[in-house]
């Protein structure tokens, strides 16, 4: 999909979201698709247990991942993108399960107030539209192994990382140790990857899931 030939209403329509879903058109490119929101909540989905992600954005992902847990928990810092949230998931039906933290995952005292099983990491690549062309993206964004080592101190050391498909094993390995690299292809085309974590890997190393819409 081309950004500037399509329009808010064709994310909408190919990707499968809730005709209702509030958000930007750029917001909603960005966010995850429903058919791996589903994929995960098939693969990870605990009703005992407490999902947070950070970087949340509309909450697609939480929207999608609500009814396979007791709880979800959504951090964002920008606080219109949080409104947009808390209505997407009031409409889905899932708010009374949900909590939303106003705030940046970079402060400790943000990680130190989330109680969750199973912490999501989306990292927040929009740097790379902004800065197309511009060298290296992943220089670009906060440092990697910094935040997850303190996502393990503070929360869990089962966690989730969403990055873009360009981003390769070796970056995470080299930083992270042990951990299953899954390439989501989402109707043949490669999507993102999602690295596992702690209890929730698998099979360490690279693995592959092909997803299509229908
Ligand atoms: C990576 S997307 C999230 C897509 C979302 N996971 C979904 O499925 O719809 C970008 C979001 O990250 C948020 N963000 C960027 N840096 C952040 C930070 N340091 N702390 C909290 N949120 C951040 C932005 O405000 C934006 O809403």
């Amino acid at each position: 999909m081309n950004y500037e030939a399509i329009t808010k209403a064709d994310i909408i329509n190919y990707r499968g979201y809730r005709k209702d879903i509030q958000g930007t058109k750029f917001s909603l490119y960005i966010s995850n698709y429903p058919v791996n929101a589903l994929y995960l909540k098939s693969r990870i989905g605990n009703s005992d247990l407490t999902l947070a992600e950070l970087c949340c954005s509309v909450g697609v992902t939480l929207e999608y991942l609500a009814s396979g847990f007791k709880k979800v928990i959504g951090v964002d810092l920008d606080k219109d993108i949080l409104d947009i949230c808390r209505t997407n998931l009031k409409r889905s039906g899932c708010i009374a399960k949900t909590e939303l933290l106003l705030g940046d995952v970079f402060d400790d005292d943000i990680l130190k107030r989330i109680e969750a099983d199973i912490v999501i990491y989306d990292i927040p690549f929009w740097y790379a539209h902004e800065q197309e062309n511009q060298g290296n993206l992943i220089d670009k964004n906060p440092p990697l192994k910094a935040l997850i080592q303190k996502i393990k101190t503070y929360i869990t050391s089962n966690i989730i990382i969403f990055s873009p498909p360009e981003w390769e094993y070796d970056y995470f390995s080299n930083q992270l140790g042990a951990i299953e690299f899954e390439q989501v292809f989402i109707e043949g085309s490669h999507n993102r990857n999602q690295i596992y974590l702690g209890e929730l890997i698998k099979t360490e190393g690279k693995t592959k899931i092909e997803l299509n819409h229908k």
